[in-house]
């Protein structure tokens, strides 16, 4: 059952906003604490009047949850946590019907060890067809008691765990860019390639929109896995690390990891890109591909590879509006060279939430999370205001947005989380020196009033939602002029009144330097981050972040404006 046909043939993917579901914390339907997909039904119109074109959920397939459901141990089917294929027809069918497509998340690059395919190799003798299909490999050493290489976790410690024979004596070792309960996959094996291609069409035949590829730069490993030592600087994901010329760090220094952005993942999304050629209408794929620069990037959406990729390196920008506007020339170019989209995105369940992360004063700790101990917490109050100000300028740039749940109410990264509370492996294989990424999963408000404010039709939530949340639920916000959520409301119909998703970006001068201002079609926006106050110039002032006073549009925020034309 597909649901309402949405028009076809309209490549609606580049100038969709795309909400981000993080099924786990979006709405619990049956009071045990968890969200799950009949919670997700029941609140689709909400999103319909948020004026949202598509959603994207994170993974809500069987899985031990080790990763919060990153670690997959049946692609084709429903976790009982988050209830059965039944509900996600009843889910996509109600989001159809409502105009709003689907996109769910497909985890390529390991499966949980719980996966059936993973116990079988770990049964099979070393050199089987079974160990071909996962990176098993002897260690070094003259008994194999050292790893295979130095490569380290994401997560943090060894990307390597040794096996122990069936007859109890140590085995080869595995390898697991992730958590030790995510084995790499090994995808010179036809059988896996096979294996996925059935995956996609089992969700492509039950009618989905499309899949956002989970670690979409890291499925092929450089012949003979070679010792790497990342750079300091470097996101652990991948990407170059900003400041590529610090001491330490020369021309020799490859920029790219033997596990990353390795040129062999372009013939897999070739072939991807083929089936899902094969449906109707317009399917899509969005990579989450952690490359830098967006030239390198932009290879993923190449015109016969996948439609989006996730811009990171917007993400990563800090609030100065000289640095934004060089990601955004740099962003349309590069994807515009391509043939694809920008996408803008500020807002993920792994990262610091924007309305924390835009204030925090401490250096690069985005990725790690922020925690009751982290040096330079952020003012909320300013971090909240910056958060508006940046999401009104992402909304009206030309190309797709991704929005991820709560951002709309301003909700902050929840700081407080106690010790006991967190789930994040990160938090357990770096023994609590990184906290994470619980901070920006905490399930999200509906109702001040209710238990849980309304996530849980119970008084459970599995991470605990800080009691400030009471004032940002979204019924205090609903229908309240200048309320945050108000504010995402009316960018969104204005951008699709005066299509600013399809127009251009053309700068404008004579500001001052802490302003971007430019003019995408009729519409002039001007985005302040400075501390100061600055005039506005003519035109009606259609949507403001914060109140004016006249025509003075205070420090951190963004206006936007009806062109006057000259
Ligand atoms: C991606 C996901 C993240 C997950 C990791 C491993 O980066 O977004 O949440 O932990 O992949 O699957």
């Amino acid at each position: 059952m597909t649901g309402t046909e949405l028009t076809p043939g309209t490549e609606w993917w580049r100038t969709a906003v795309i909400y981000q579901i993080y099924p786990r914390s979006f709405a619990d339907a049956n009071g045990d604490g968890m969200g799950d997909l009949a919670g997700i039904s029941a609140r689709l119109p909400q999103l319909k009047d948020l004026g949202i074109d598509a959603i994207w959920l994170s993974p809500f397939y069987t899985s031990p949850q080790r990763d919060a459901g990153y670690d997959v141990s049946d692609y084709c089917n429903v976790d009982p946590l988050f209830g059965t294929l039944d509900d996600f027809d009843v889910l996509q069918r109600t989001a159809h019907d409502l105009g709003i497509r689907v996109i769910v998340d497909i985890v390529p690059n390991h499966s949980s060890s719980d996966h059936g395919w993973f116990q079988a190799a770990l049964a099979a003798s070393p050199g089987s067809e079974e160990r071909a299909r996962y990176t098993f490999r002897d260690g070094k050493g003259d008994n194999g008691e050292l790893p295979p290489n130095n490569w380290e976790s994401v997560f943090g410690g060894l990307a390597w765990t040794r096996t122990t024979d069936p007859d109890g004596t140590p085995g080869q070792w595995y390898l697991h860019l992730f958590d030790s309960s995510q084995p790499d996959f090994d995808w010179d094996s036809e059988w896996v390639r096979e294996q996925f291609r059935a995956v996609l069409r089992f969700w492509l035949d039950r009618g989905v929109d499309g899949f956002r590829v989970d670690v979409a730069h890291g499925m092929i490993k450089a012949p003979g896995l070679p010792d790497y030592t990342p750079p300091a600087e470097g996101g652990s994901m991948g990407g170059a690390p900003s400041s590529i010329l610090e001491p330490g760090i020369t021309a020799e220094t490859p920029l790219t990891a033997p596990y990353w952005a390795q040129d062999g993942v372009h013939e897999i999304y070739r072939d991807w890109h083929q089936v899902l050629a094969a449906y109707p209408g317009d399917r899509v794929l969005a990579a989450e591909a952690w490359v830098d620069p967006l030239s390198q990037m932009a290879k993923w959406v190449r015109p016969d590879e996948m439609h989006q990729a996730f811009n990171f390196a917007y993400l990563e920008t800090p609030w100065n509006a000289t640095q934004l506007k060089s990601v955004i020339d740099d962003s349309l170019e590069a994807f515009g060279n391509v043939g694809a989209p920008s996408t803008w995105v500020l807002s993920n369940h792994d990262v610091v939430r924007h309305a924390s992360r835009l204030a925090l004063t401490g250096d690069n700790l985005q990725g790690h999370g922020i925690g009751p101990k982290t040096v330079g917490l952020p003012d909320t109050v300013l971090g909240l205001r910056r958060a508006r100000a940046a999401s009104a300028l992402m909304l009206s740039l030309p190309g797709s947005s991704y929005l991820y749940q709560g951002e709309e109410l301003g909700l902050p990264e929840a700081v407080d989380l106690p010790d006991h509370a967190r789930e994040d492996p990160t938090w357990f294989r770096t023994n609590g020196e990184r906290y994470g990424r619980d901070g920006c999963r905490v399930p999200i408000p509906w109702e001040a009033a209710s238990e849980s404010f309304g996530f849980s039709t119970g008084a459970k939530s599995w991470l605990p939602q800080p009691a400030e949340w009471a004032g940002l639920a979204r019924d205090q916000q609903d229908g309240v002029a200048d309320s945050t959520l108000e504010l995402y409301k009316l960018a969104l119909r204005l951008r699709r009144e005066h299509s600013l998703a399809s127009g251009t970006v053309e700068w404008q001068g004579g500001f001052d330097p802490a302003v971007a201002a430019y003019r995408n079609g009729d519409v002039t926006v001007v985005a302040n981050t400075g501390s100061a106050s600055i005039q506005l110039p003519a035109g009606d002032v259609l949507l403001a972040s914060e109140e004016l006073v006249g025509r003075t549009l205070p420090g951190d925020a963004t206006a936007w404006l009806l062109t006057v034309q000259p």
